[in-house]
């Protein structure tokens, strides 16, 4: 087989040429990176996890909706999708005070917030993904009016999906980044959810033990990721009768 196209590599995915135009498949490495890549390591099967999860939820918001990028799984690691243009901005939504927030306000982590709180990032790595507001963003002509109005509408709603599917399986959503991709139909523009959702991208907590399940434990040495991930995936009902341990081929001689 050829060998395919690779478009780009990132910190969490691989892209790839998919096998007809406007496709992208998607290959998730298991390499994490927290602080602005800081902080690096390789976690067996997150890959494999987050691939079965982002499947999972993609799926789902097409069901009620909410348009997403995500065609169908290819195998373990990979996903096609719609090659989209991506809106260079991070979209985040939050529940409860955590992170980057409770630092910048002083409120306590695990607070709940009045109404989910929705923020902008400029997704520049350089720069170290800067919190913007409206202002900037129409300034630079990054998105126009009406796609804010799609931006925050979609958010919002895959806030409602992601809180409702988690607090039925005991898990709290605290908050989540998504990122946002054009399509063009012709003469038509569409804004879809692209990227990934997974544990990578949210905050999650057991509502009754306050345990993380999220990528807060690895970037704050909680203990072992996979196991966190395979946790979410367990009550969700994703990959129930899978190992996530890959045990790697021996050499015979
Ligand atoms: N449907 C899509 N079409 C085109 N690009 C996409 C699509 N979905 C996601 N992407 C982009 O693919 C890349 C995924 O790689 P990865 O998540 O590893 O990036 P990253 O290291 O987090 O870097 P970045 O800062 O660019 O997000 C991201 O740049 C993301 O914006
Ligand atoms: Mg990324």
């Amino acid at each position: 087989m050829a060998r395919r196209k690779k478009i780009y590599e990132g910190k969490a995915k691989i892209l790839y040429e998919g096998p007809e135009p406007g496709t992208i498949v998607q290959y998730f490495k298991d390499d994490a990176t927290a602080f602005n890549a800081q902080k690096k390591d390789v976690i067996d099967g997150k890959g494999v996890l987050n691939n079965r999860l982002s499947e999972y939820f993609m799926t789902g918001l097409n069901q009620i909706g909410v348009p997403t990028h995500f065609i169908r799984r290819l195998n373990m690691r990979e996903q096609l999708v719609r090659a989209c243009e991506i809106i260079p901005l991070e979209v985040v939504v939050r529940n409860y005070a955590a992170g980057s927030l409770s630092k910048r306000l002083g409120i306590e982590e695990g607070q709940q917030l009045p109404r989910p709180i929705v923020e902008y990032y400029f997704k520049d790595d350089k720069l170290g993904d800067p919190m913007v507001t409206e202002e900037h963003i129409a300034a630079f002509g990054w998105a126009s009016q009406q796609d804010m109005d799609d931006i925050l509408s979609l958010a919002l709603r895959v806030n409602d999906f992601l809180s409702g599917l988690m607090l039925g399986v005991g898990i709290r959503l605290i908050d989540f980044k998504i990122e946002i991709g054009r399509i063009y139909d012709g003469d038509f523009q569409r804004l879809v959810v692209a990227d990934e959702i997974s544990p990578d991208s949210c905050r999650l907590w057991d509502i009754s033990s306050g345990r993380k399940l999220d990528k807060d434990v690895f970037r704050r040495d909680l203990g072992n990721l996979t196991d966190a991930y395979s946790e979410v995936a367990r009550r969700l009902g994703v990959m129930p009768n899978e190992p996530t341990q890959m045990t790697k081929p021996k050499l015979i001689n």
